[in-house]
């Protein structure tokens, strides 16, 4: 959510400040704001709207120097507007900070600050940490402050905050550094050759650099041109190491598509390739041994969680009965955010598998803490090397779909899905009680995904034509049955986020239960048909919607010929356990399409930010 940028070095701040901004744009943010130092003058430049606005700003081409601070804000506490905005300075001007995440206890501090004397200008909970620097800044003498006054400062106003924070701090006091701490919210450092980097994510600044230290919870890091030094919640120096990160920098284009989204779509061949490569050995069998789950762990466990949110939760949906039928054991898949308030039942015998593409949403991070508490084994499917979860986790098993921009899932969720299917097929055959023939087909369809894939991206044309002519509808129903309704799930979400159309997602099958009577003629209904064994049940509730004027695109594998329905896409077969892989791609560009007819931001949707670190 929103995001943080720093630069310390020998070149201009300003630029590459902003250009890191540009690059944590899909994030999703409201507001931006830069600060630097030149000569010991602390300068702050910030307004609400667009990264680019801030340079129509007359001040923007007086921003020298060669230390900065950079902010995209997503408001939590004050609507977005210029003061609001970040960097906050103290009342003194010495230190300016920006900050992402939420001091829930700003209220009490502010008060504090108050009757100490300090006057607040904006409605943020943020400008309470750099007047928290200051009022303990000045406790010590003035003679001799060395950084590590500046370092103590910070720590002491960080011990008082309680909620969650990624911030950067930097004083006209000490020009040659950047102190930066974390709790709960995302933030990386990545070294360069006399020059130090800070980001929230690591694509934003891996056009300068491959390597990053990463900071635990309740650290901190003083970073100067040559050096970074890391200390602990007590002040304790700790030593990190440092580590590079493979992700090829270009990956961070567009490489000629118009959105990020539509090139994440189309990535998807290769993604789902480099997943499916990442677990083979050389022999071309299953590779999970880093995991260390023994038949015996296998066989004592009583049950299995999938916890994530939003696309992710969905990719957990889509193989939930997949693991129950190789592997029998009850497979239970829920929100996050609504796990970790009602008291699960979790143990030590519990594993837990943690589905995020970002490694940074706080409330699966929140559901992971709660299942680490209890006992339980975890496992975390993430697409960001050294994210959070990734830190946290037991075990960590990475999509490897490369960096996903597009506030909107798309490639991450068919890599979770391989990603999560292979692991199913990895645990039957450690249990050994599993249908040898069915492992086996399964495999086959799992080394045909890529290809596959590719094939159903040439629906693309179709879904142009359908999409132009449903894109003005107010309401699109999403029907399917057994695996198929996870993908109707999925479909229903992507078409919200980024074309705003409301639509629900049903089992085909309950819709006489209820919502049947929102179908009135031309009503958009979108089935899909995958799973053999339920096509007449499903062929006949999408006739009982046609009866009542429903207009309808179908998405399956069957060969099906209907003149009642308005347009079939064909996706070429494969077995159910692996069909959501394939059908949510023409509806991927369903959404897209649409997004693109009505002229909006596909990559960054009003409202969303691509990693959701607040609760
Ligand atoms: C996906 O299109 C959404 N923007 C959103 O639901 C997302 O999947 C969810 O916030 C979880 O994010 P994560 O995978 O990074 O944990
Ligand atoms: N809570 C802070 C604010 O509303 C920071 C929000 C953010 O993470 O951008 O200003």
């Amino acid at each position: 959510m929103c995001g943080i940028v720093g630069y310390i070095g020998n070149k201009t701040a300003c630029p590459i400040l902003i250009a890191g901004l540009t690059n944590l744009e899909y994030r999703g943010y409201d507001s931006a704001g830069i600060s630097t130092i030149e000569k010991n003058v602390l300068s702050v430049l910030k307004d609400k709207g667009r990264v680019n606005n801030l340079k129509n700003l007359s001040e923007f081409n007086s921003l020298k120097g060669s230390v900065g601070i950079a902010h995209t804000r997503w408001a939590t506490h004050g609507k977005p507007s210029s003061v609001n905005s970040h960097p906050h300075l103290d009342n003194s001007k010495t230190f300016s900070v920006v900050h992402n995440g939420i001091i829930e206890n700003y209220n009490e501090l502010k008060n504090f600050l108050t009757n100490k004397g300090f006057t607040f200008y904006s409605e943020t909970d943020t400008e309470v940490i750099p007047n928290l620097i200051s009022y303990y800044y000045q406790e010590f003498p003035n003679k001799n402050k060395d950084v590590s006054v500046f370092l103590s400062a910070v720590q002491k106003a960080c011990k008082e905050l309680i909620g969650s924070y990624a911030i950067e701090v930097i004083s006209k006091d000490f020009p040659d550094y950047i102190i930066v701490a974390k709790k709960n919210s995302p933030l990386v450092i990545g070294k360069g050759v006399k020059e130090n980097y800070i980001a929230s994510d690591i694509p934003a600044i891996l056009e300068y650099t491959k390597n990053f230290y990463f900071l635990e919870e309740n650290e901190f890091a003083v970073i100067s041109r040559n050096n970074v030094e890391f200390f602990d919640s007590s002040l304790n120096k700790i030593s990190k190491d440092l580590k590079e990160i493979s992700w090829d920098s270009n990956a961070t284009d567009k490489n000629g598509f118009e959105d990020y989204m539509l090139k994440e779509i189309y990535e998807q061949p290769d993604s789902i390739r480099n997943t499916i490569n990442s677990r083979l050995n050389e022999n071309g069998e299953y590779d999970f041994s880093d995991l260390k789950l023994s038949k015996q762990y296998l066989k004592n466990i009583n049950k299995i969680y999938i916890l994530a949110c939003g696309t992710a939760m969905h990719a957990g949906l889509a193989v939930k009965n997949t693991i129950e039928k190789l592997c029998n054991i009850i497979t239970q898949v829920e929100v996050a955010s609504e796990f970790r308030y009602r008291n699960p039942l979790v143990d030590s015998n519990t594993l837990c598998i943690f589905v995020s593409q970002s490694g940074e949403t706080a409330d699966t991070l929140a559901a992971l803490n709660l299942s680490k508490e209890a006992g339980a084994k975890t496992i975390a499917i993430t697409n960001v090397v050294g994210s959070s979860i990734t830190r946290l986790a037991d075990y960590s098993v990475f999509t490897h779909a490369g960096p996903e921009i597009a506030v909107a899932s798309t490639k991450a969720y068919t890599c979770q899905v391989t990603l999560l299917n292979m692991l199913a097929i990895h645990l039957a055959e450690t249990l050994g009680n599993c249908d040898r023939e069915l492992i086996n087909t399964l495999k086959l369809n799992v080394l045909s995904l890529p290809n596959k894939v590719q094939e159903c991206l040439n629906s693309d044309d179709f879904i142009k034509d359908f999409a132009s002519r449903i894109y003005t509808e107010k309401d699109v129903f999403f029907l399917g049955r057994g695996i198929d309704y996870t993908t109707a799930l999925e479909a229903s979400l992507k078409l919200k986020e980024i074309s705003y159309i409301h639509s629900e997602a049903y089992p085909a099958g309950e819709l006489k239960h209820g919502p049947i009577a929102l179908i009135e003629n031309g009503t958009t209904v979108v089935s899909i048909i995958t799973d053999k064994t339920l096509t007449p049940k499903s062929i006949s509730n999408t006739q009982e919607v046609i009866t009542r004027g429903a207009k309808t695109l179908i998405i399956t594998n069957e060969h099906l010929s209907n003149s009642n329905f308005d347009t079939i896409i064909n996706i070429p077969e494969v077995h159910s356990f692996v069909s959501p892989i394939l059908a949510i791609i023409p509806l991927q560009l369903l959404a897209y399409r649409i997004s693109k007819n009505k002229n909006l931001d596909v990559d960054k949707p009003r409202n969303l930010a691509k990693s959701v670190t607040v609760e």
